[in-house]
């Protein structure tokens, strides 16, 4: 990683103009180390449904420039919210386009991870668990690791406080774990990569 820089495209997984998770995304902007751009996606709502009948030459302009800025990015963030204990259709939807065309998806190997927040008491923890499955299914290399931020309206309201330098803590582990991924120089070894992490993760669990 030295010497050069990494671009990760952050992806809010809401409309919503106040979106907590728009909020995280910009703090672990803000929060990235020297050498670590951001690009922020803010346009999922552009993104018509899906439909099979608009590929090929009838790809919708917007779902070619979330394409070409995944492209373009050496890993992605995704910042989700949780509707009804899953995944917020816009971000689904924009998930089902970047999958596409079979075997020639943006998303094939590109390191990924996932955050939420969340008014409630878990902090989007389903909705990422789902996004990380659909991540996975798409062939993207997905880190284990989830940060969740319950009581978003209170613990993102008080920067400073403790529990929001927590978050703002591992935020950043987050982008360093992200950044140090996407820092594989064979772009062709990074599942590997993904499939040792878990393989000691699980070696540990069972101690
Ligand atoms: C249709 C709908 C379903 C929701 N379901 C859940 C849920 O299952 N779990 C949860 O923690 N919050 C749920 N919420 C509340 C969202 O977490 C809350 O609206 C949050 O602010 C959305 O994220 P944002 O701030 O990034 O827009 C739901 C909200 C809506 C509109």
């Amino acid at each position: 990683m030295e010497g050069s820089s990494l671009t990760v495209l952050g992806i809010p997984g809401s409309l919503r103009r106040d979106s907590f998770n728009l909020s995280l995304i910009e703090r672990a902007a803000a929060l990235a180390p020297e050498g670590v751009d951001f690009d922020i996606f803010g346009q999922l709502g552009a993104i018509p449904h899906f439909n099979q009948d608009s590929e090929g030459e009838r790809t919708p302009s917007a779902v070619l420039d979330l394409r070409r800025r995944i492209d373009a990015a050496d890993a992605i963030l995704i910042a989700t919210p949780e509707y009804n204990s899953s995944i917020p259709g816009v971000l689904k939807n924009a998930l089902d386009w970047a999958s596409r065309p079979p075997g020639e998806s943006v998303l094939a190997d590109k390191p990924a991870a996932v955050v939420g927040a969340s008014p409630g008491r878990y902090g989007a923890i389903r909705a990422q668990a789902e996004v990380r499955k659909v991540l996975g299914a798409i062939g993207a290399a997905v880190l284990e690791q989830e940060l969740a931020v319950p009581r978003a309206h209170e613990i993102l309201a008080a920067p400073g406080a403790t529990e929001a330098a927590e978050i703002e803590r591992d935020l950043a582990a987050m982008v360093m774990a992200l950044a140090r991924l996407a820092g594989v120089p064979a772009r062709a070894k990074l599942s590997d990569a993904v499939a040792y992490s878990r393989e000691c993760q699980r070696l540990a669990a069972a101690g």
